[in-house]
């Protein structure tokens, strides 16, 4: 027989969880776990089903995938994403990701890396002073939409669109998943967070929208992105993508790649500072690996205890929850889920779980000796989600976070700045409130190229 949930800690009238979701997800999200294996979560009024188990998360993302679409947060995007990959839902989806999966094959993640990524690694390297204050968490918000600006738009006219994408993304990065959490009223506020909200969303757009159709009409492929989706074709029906499919992809994969990349690394860097046999260990790795010169594609493979820094960063921070909508009437662990409701995961309840990652609180990179991942049960450790919606950048962030940690890192320690502790925050990801750190050249005699 199907039985009721138990609400989630903390709920209060008419907003529900938003206060606590805003103020401190991730002891919201360890809490739930002690309620059940489906825990009732409210977004204001609206009641969310949150599984909390493996086993729940894998049947809602993969086994029983075909039954969900993405939910309301992503409804609350579409004026900012239109139809694109994140977005999109049923058989469009699969065609756009037929589409666009192409673009993030290993060949192509070579290319981007040695044209665009390494080179833009050794410029943040080579612009520090030692002794410099850096805010760091900007500086990598500031290198991973460059990175994915040039990744798309590789020509002259890319510069003009990289100067709007870097005005208006960290805008709209601010306050989207505040809209999203809110109830519907909230948007249409005649407030500042909204104007600039919407004046942003609508620059980007008809920016963008220019860069594609001029790319279009001039037919030229750059082996950038752009230019992958310009000429990429349905295998089963031979269509391209119209103008406006290729441009509300493009702000897709801006919006969504750069900041969770960018926040990886402010973490990474977050946890060497704290950490510092782990931050001695990445150095000896980078010294050893690269011995001075620049890193290459091939490199990666070797540098094994950054791919463990880099897998603890994904355990300890990923972005916060995925949530669905039921298409049809369903059933998760025992309880009914009706037609239309909204169903979530949140990674921090699993990769929380003592069960799978003994200690959890505690930041220990050789947990993911490979060994111990193997033992892990499906559904255990989702970073990137999991099924159909898994994430099409999950090859492409570890090897741009890889790059950039390693080529700072051959030159730089960047050391925590005393005073207020850094905080987790949740925006678009989970991001820290702010992230002082202070550049001090390691003494190796490395250059980052
Ligand atoms: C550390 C970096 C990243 C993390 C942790 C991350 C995480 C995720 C997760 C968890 C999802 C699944 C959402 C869901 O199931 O509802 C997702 C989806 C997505 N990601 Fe990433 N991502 C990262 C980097 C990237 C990059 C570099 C790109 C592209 C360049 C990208 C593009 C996308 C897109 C387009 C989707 C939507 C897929 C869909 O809904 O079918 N991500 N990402």
């Amino acid at each position: 027989m199907a039985r009721a949930p138990e609400n989630a800690p903390g709920r209060w009238p008419l907003l529900g969880h938003t206060v606590p979701l805003l103020r401190d997800p991730l002891a919201l999200f360890s809490a739930v776990r002690d309620r059940g294996d489906v825990v009732k979560l409210y977004l204001g009024p609206l009641p969310v089903f949150l599984v909390t188990t493996p086993e729940l998360a894998w049947q809602l993302l993969v086994t029983d995938g075909p039954k969900f679409d993405k939910g309301i947060v992503f409804d609350k995007m579409r004026p900012l994403f239109g139809d694109g990959l994140a977005t999109s839902n049923g058989e469009l989806n699969r065609r756009q990701r037929r589409l666009v999966q192409p673009a993030f094959h290993r060949d192509r993640i070579a290319g981007y890396t040695e044209q665009t990524i390494t080179g833009l690694a050794a410029e943040v390297a080579n612009s520090w002073q030692p002794g410099e204050v850096v805010a760091f968490d900007q500086r990598m918000q500031d290198f991973a939409l460059t990175a994915s600006g040039r990744t798309l738009f590789s020509t002259e006219l890319g510069e003009e669109v990289l100067t709007e994408i870097q005005r208006s993304i960290p805008i709209m990065l601010k306050y989207v998943l505040l809209r999203a959490f809110s109830p519907k009223l909230v948007e249409k506020l005649p407030i500042p967070a909204n104007r600039r909200f919407d004046a942003a969303a609508a620059r980007l757009r008809r920016v963008i929208t220019e860069a594609v159709v001029s790319a279009r009409s001039a037919g030229t492929d750059h082996g950038d992105l752009l230019s992958m989706l310009l000429l990429a074709r349905d295998e089963e029906t031979g269509e391209g993508m119209s103008d406006q499919q290729v441009r509300d992809e493009v702000i897709t994969i801006l919006t969504t790649g750069a900041e969770t990349t960018a926040v990886a690394l402010a973490w990474f860097f977050h946890e060497l500072g704290q950490h510092p046999e782990v931050e001695r260990r990445f150095h000896a790795e980078v010294d050893e690996v690269l011995g001075g010169r620049p890193v290459r594609f091939e490199d990666l493979p070797e540098l094994g205890y950054t791919q463990r820094i880099i897998h603890e960063i994904g355990r300890r921070t990923p972005p916060l929850i995925l949530m669905r909508r039921a298409r049809e009437d369903t059933e998760l662990g025992g309880v009914r889920i009706p037609a239309g409701a909204e169903v979530a995961v949140s990674q921090h309840t699993l990769h929380q779980d003592p069960r799978y990652f003994p200690d959890p609180g505690r930041f220990d990179p050789d947990r993911w000796i490979p060994d111990r991942m193997a033992e892990l049960p499906r559904g255990a450790f989702i970073p990137f989600g999991a099924g159909a919606r898994l994430c099409p950048g999950h090859l492409l962030a570890p090897v741009e976070i890889a790059v950039a940690a390693v080529t700072i890192g051959a030159r730089w320690r960047l050391v925590p700045v005393p005073g207020k502790p850094v905080r987790a925050r949740i925006k678009a990801t989970l991001q820290p409130d702010r992230l002082p750190m202070r550049v001090v050249p390691r003494d190796t005699g490395a250059t980052s190229g």
